[in-house]
C-alpha cells in the first residue's frame, strides 16, 4: 500500500489533503525522504504538546521514538499497526510511503489510537477470545508503559543512593514489594523501575490498577475478572488484571484504600498463588509479582482494623520507604536542572532562587517541584528567576494552605518517620537481607540446605548470616 502523490501536491499540500490529515485521524505526521517533518497535524499537537511550528523541519527521530519511517522510506512498503512513541506517549500507527512516478518522496504516519485506554478497552472486549495476536499487542503496550528505569529516579543524596540500592536488591527477588511514601515522591517511577530491573519480568506485562479510583464492588472483578453470568450485565467472561499480569508485575496503587473483604482475597492469592474469577469455580494460577504502593500509614490502619495485619505482613517482606523531598533537599538543584532539560525550558534560576526552593517544605514533593519549574517555564520564559519569584509562586500554591489547614499533623508525623528512617537507612539493605532469609527459611520449613539453595548462597554463608542477624533457625 502507498499513496501516489505528485511532489507538488505532497510538499505544498493545503486544501483537502491537510483537512483530511487534520481531521480524519487521531494524529498525522508527514516526513520528506530525509525524515524531516513537513506536516504535523493539529491533533498531534494536542497529544504531544508540541506546536506544529516547533515540529516542522525537525528530524523525526528527535520527537518520535520507535517510528518506522526509515524502513518505509527505504523499502517503499507500508508498515501497519506499529507502536509509535511521541514524547513518552504511546500510539498505534500506520506508516505509508508517498510515491511520485515510482520515486519515494516521503511518508505519512497516521495514528489510530492515541489513547491507551481505547486500546485497553478494545483488548479487554476481545480478550475473551484469547486471541494470541491481541495478547501480544497488549504485552507490547504494557511493556512500553513501564519504560522507567532506575536512571529516571533523579537524586544523588545519600538517602536516594540508599533507596535505589535497596530497591535494586528487592527488584531481583520475587517477593511482593511495598513502597510507602507521601504523594509525589516517585513511588510509581520506582515501581516501574523495579519491574524493568527484574530479569524475569522486564519483558513481561506491567499492569497497573489504582485501588482508590475504582469503586470497591467493581475492584474485585477488575482484579480477578469474572465469568459470564456472574452478575447482571456480565454478558461474557472477562479476564482481570492478575491474569493480564501473569509472568510480569501487577502494581496495586493506593493499596490502603482496598476494601477489607477484598484484602482477604488478595491475601489468599499471595499465599496460594491462585484465584477464582468472580462467579467462577476454576482455580487460576498466577505468578504475577505484586508491587503495592501507599501513602497511608498502614500500621495505623491495621490498628484501626481498616487494613488486615496479616496482609500487611505478607506485603512488607520487602518494605521500602520513599522519603519526602524535604528530607533530601540537597537533591533539589539536580532535580531542577533535570526538569529544565527534560522539558526543554528556556529559563535560568539564580542561586538565591535555588536556595529558596531548598527552604520550602514541599508537601507535594517532587511532583510539586516539577510543576513549579514547569510554571516558570511558561510564565518566565527566557528570563532569569530569583528568590522573589520563587516566593511568589509558592505562596500561590493551593497545597500551601491545604498543607497548613489539613495536613500539619500528618506532615509532622511523616517528617518524624522520615527522619528516623533517614538515620536508619544505612541499615536497610541488611534489613532486606535479614527479612528475605527469614522468609525463605520459613517457606522451606527451616531446612537450611533447601533455603541456601533457594537463596543461591552456600550453606556456610547462610549459617553465618543466621548468626549475624540472630535469625530464628528452626521451628
Ligand atoms: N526522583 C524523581 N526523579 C524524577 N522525577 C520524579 C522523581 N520523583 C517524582 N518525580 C516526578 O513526580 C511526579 C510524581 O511521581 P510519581 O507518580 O511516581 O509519585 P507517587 O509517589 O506515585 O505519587 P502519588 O502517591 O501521588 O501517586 C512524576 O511526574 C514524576 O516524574
Ligand atoms: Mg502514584
Amino acid at each position: 500500500m502507498h499513496l501516489e502523490l505528485s511532489k507538488d501536491t505532497f510538499f505544498t499540500r493545503g486544501g483537502i489533503l491537510d483537512t483530511l490529515l487534520d481531521n480524519t485521524f487521531d494524529q498525522a505526521i508527514a516526513v520528506d525522504k530525509d525524515e524531516r517533518i513537513i506536516f504535523f497535524s493539529k491533533s498531534s499537537q494536542l497529544f504531544s504538546g508540541l506546536l506544529p511550528e516547533q515540529a516542522i523541519g525537525k528530524h523525526i527521530g528527535e520527537e518520535v521514538a520507535n517510528h518506522k519511517f526509515t524502513e518505509v522510506l527505504r523499502t517503499g512498503v507500508a508498515d501497519k499497526g506499529s507502536l509509535l512513541v511521541l514524547r513518552d506517549k504511546v500510539a498505534i500507527a500506520n506508516h505509508i510511503p508517498v510515491i511520485d512516478k515510482g520515486e519515494i518522496i516521503g511518508a505519512i504516519g497516521i495514528v489510530f489510537f492515541s489513547s491507551l485506554s481505547t486500546v485497553n478497552k478494545l483488548i479487554s472486549e476481545l480478550s475473551t477470545t484469547r486471541s494470541k495476536e491481541y495478547f501480544e499487542m497488549y504485552n507490547k503496550i504494557a511493556r512500553r508503559e513501564s519504560s522507567y528505569t532506575f536512571q529516571d529516579f533523579i537524586g544523588n543524596s545519600d538517602i536516594v543512593k540508599n533507596l535505589l540500592a535497596n530497591a535494586k536488591s528487592a527488584a531481583n527477588s520475587n517477593y511482593p514489594i511495598l513502597l510507602i511514601g507521601e504523594t509525589g515522591t516517585g513511588k510509581e517511577i520506582l515501581a516501574n523501575a523495579i519491574h524493568s530491573e527484574n530479569k524475569h519480568t522486564f519483558l513481561q506485562p506491567f499492569v497497573k490498577i489504582n485501588c482508590s479510583a475504582i469503586p470497591n464492588n467493581l475492584l474485585e472483578s477488575e482484579l480477578f475478572g469474572y465469568e459470564k453470568g456472574a452478575f447482571t450485565g456480565a454478558f461474557s467472561t472477562k479476564i482481570g488484571k492478575f491474569e493480564m499480569a501473569n509472568n510480569g508485575s501487577i502494581l496495586l496503587d493506593e493499596i490502603g484504600e482496598m476494601d477489607i473483604l477484598l484484602q482477604t482475597k488478595l491475601l489468599r492469592v499471595l499465599e496460594e498463588k491462585e484465584f477464582e474469577r468472580v462467579g467462577g469455580s476454576k482455580l487460576i494460577p498466577t505468578n504475577a509479582r505484586v508491587i503495592a504502593l501507599t501513602n497511608a500509614n498502614l500500621p495505623t490502619l491495621c490498628r484501626e482494623k481498616k487494613f488486615r495485619e496479616d496482609l500487611y505482613y505478607r506485603l512488607n517482606t520487602l518494605e521500602i520507604y520513599v522519603p519526602p523531598l524535604r528530607a533530601r533537599m540537597e537533591d533539589i538543584p539536580l532535580l531542577v536542572e533535570y526538569f529544565i532539560n527534560s522539558g526543554k525550558l528556556n529559563i535560568k534560576l539564580k542561586k538565591d532562587a535555588i536556595k529558596a526552593l531548598m527552604q520550602y517544605n514541599w508537601p507535594g514533593n517532587v511532583r510539586q517541584l516539577k510543576n513549579v519549574i514547569n510554571r516558570f517555564g511558561v510564565l518566565k520564559h527566557n528570563q532569569v528567576i530569583g528568590a522573589e519569584d520563587v516566593f511568589a509562586v509558592l505562596s500561590q500554591s493551593p497545597l500551601n494552605s491545604f498543607a497548613a489547614a489539613h495536613k500539619t499533623a500528618y506532615l509532622l508525623e511523616a517528617t518524624q518517620i522520615s527522619n528516623e528512617k533517614a538515620i536508619a537507612s544505612p541499615q536497610s539493605l541488611e534489613n532486606i537481607e535479614k527479612t528475605a532469609i527469614e522468609r525463605v527459611l520459613q517457606d522451606c520449613n527451616y531446612n537450611q540446605v533447601a533455603a541456601a539453595k533457594t537463596l543461591k548462597i552456600a550453606r556456610t554463608t547462610l549459617i553465618r548470616k543466621i548468626k549475624k542477624y540472630n535469625i530464628q533457625a528452626s521451628l
